[in-house]
C-alpha cells in the first residue's frame, strides 16, 4: 500500500532537527508540500534544503511557537506559498529539567509557553483555518497531530513543567477531538521516544545519542525494550495519520520509538461506590480499605504495577 500525500500541505512547527525534521522530511517524501517551522532560522533552512534536495517541496516560517503571531505565520506561509493546509504538526519543543524544589519560575513558563501553549495556538489556528469556507483547502477537513509525552502520561520524577505540559497535550486531544469531529478534523498525539538531542541531557543517554547522530547501529535493548531508536523511527506516523485511513482516526495516543509501537489509554475511573446521602472522612477511610485501594494505580515511567 503506498501512501500519497500529493496535493497536501503540512506545517511542521520545531522541524530544524530531530523528530520534527523526520516528520517533515518524511511527509515531504510521501508527496505533501512542508512548511517547515523553526526558532532557528539555520537549522530550519536546512531541512528546506533537505527536502528540496530530494525532491520535494518546502518553505521556511522562523518563529518561536508558543504565540498566536508564531502560528499565524505558519499557516499564512502554507497558503502563501502553497495555496492551503492540510495538516498541522506541533512538535516544537524544549527541556529544562530539575527536581521540584529546585525548578524555576522562568524553566517552568519556558516549557508550559513552547509545548503547551504553543500546542494551544497552532491547534487553535489551525481549527479556525480548516472551519472557515473561503480559503483554498479549508472548510474541508484536516489533521492536527500534536505530540506528548510518556512523562506526560505516567509522570517522571524531574520533569515538573514537562510531565505537566505533557499531561496538558493529552487532554488537549481529547477534547478538541471531540471538538473539531463535526468539521472532519481529526486529532491525535504521537507519544514518541527518540534519541534526539533532547534526551541527550538525561542520564544515562548522551552516548547513545551520540551513537544515533554518527549512524552506529541502536543496540537492540534500547530498541525493542525502552523504544529508543533514532528520530526517523518515529515519522512513519505521522505519515500515517495524514494517510485516507489515518484521518479516519481521532482522540487517540498513539506511541512510536525504535521497534515498538502502542496505544495509551485515557483515564477513567477505575473503582467506584455510592454512599447515600454523601460521605464522611469515616465512610471514606472504610470505602478506601474495602473498595479502592486493591485498584489504586501506579505512576511513573516502566512501572506497571
Ligand atoms: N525525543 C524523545 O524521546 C521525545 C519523547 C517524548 C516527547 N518528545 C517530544 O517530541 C518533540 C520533538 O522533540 P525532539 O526530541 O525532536 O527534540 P529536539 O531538541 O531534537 O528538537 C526540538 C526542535 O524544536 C525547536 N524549538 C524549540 N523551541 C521552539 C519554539 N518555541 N518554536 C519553534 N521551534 C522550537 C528546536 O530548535 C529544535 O529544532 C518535542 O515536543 C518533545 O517534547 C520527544
Amino acid at each position: 500500500m503506498t501512501i500519497s500525500l500529493n496535493g497536501q500541505v503540512y506545517v511542521v512547527t520545531g522541524a530544524g532537527r530531530g523528530i520534527g525534521r523526520a516528520i517533515a522530511i518524511a511527509l515531504a517524501a510521501a508527496g505533501a508540500a512542508v512548511v517547515v517551522n523553526d526558532l532557528q532560522a539555520d537549522i530550519a533552512q536546512s531541512t528546506v534544503d533537505q527536502i528540496i534536495a530530494e525532491g520535494g517541496q518546502a518553505a521556511p516560517a522562523v518563529a518561536a511557537i508558543g504565540t498566536a503571531q508564531a502560528a499565524a505565520l505558519c499557516i499564512d506561509t502554507a497558503v502563501t506559498e502553497f495555496g492551503r493546509m492540510d495538516g498541522m504538526v506541533a512538535n516544537a519543543g524544549v527541556l529544562r529539567d530539575a527536581i521540584l524544589w529546585k525548578a524555576t519560575d522562568e524553566d517552568f513558563d519556558l516549557v508550559i509557553h513552547t509545548h503547551l501553549r504553543g500546542a494551544f495556538t497552532c491547534g487553535r489556528a489551525a481549527a479556525q483555518y480548516f472551519r472557515q469556507g473561503g480559503l483554498r483547502g479549508a472548510g474541508q477537513g484536516g489533521v492536527v497531530m500534536l505530540v506528548s509525552s510518556v512523562a506526560g502520561q505516567r509522570g517522571n520524577p524531574g520533569q515538573t513543567a514537562y510531565s505537566a505540559a505533557k499531561a496538558g497535550v493529552a487532554a488537549l486531544t481529547r477534547t478538541w477531538s471531540m471538538e473539531l469531529s463535526r468539521s472532519g478534523v481529526s486529532v491525535n498525539a504521537i507519544v514518541p521516544t527518540a534519541l534526539t538531542r533532547m534526551v541527550a541531557t538525561i542520564p544515562g543517554l548522551e552516548d547513545a545519542v551520540q551513537a544515533a547522530e554518527r549512524g552506529a547501529p541502536i543496540p537492540e535493548r534500547l530498541r525493542h525494550d525502552l523504544g529508543l531508536g533514532t528520530a526517523q523511527d518515529v515519522a512513519p506516523l505521522a505519515v500515517f495519520l495524514a494517510s485516507e485511513q489515518g484521518r479516519e482516526i481521532t482522540g487517540q495516543c498513539i506511541g512510536i520509538g525504535g521497534d515498538r509501537l502502542s496505544l495509551w489509554s485515557h483515564p477513567q475511573e477505575v473503582a467506584l461506590c455510592h454512599h447515600a446521602g454523601g460521605w464522611s472522612a469515616q465512610s471514606i477511610a472504610r470505602a478506601w480499605t474495602t473498595d479502592l485501594a486493591a485498584q489504586r494505580q501506579s505512576v511513573g515511567i516502566g512501572t506497571k504495577t
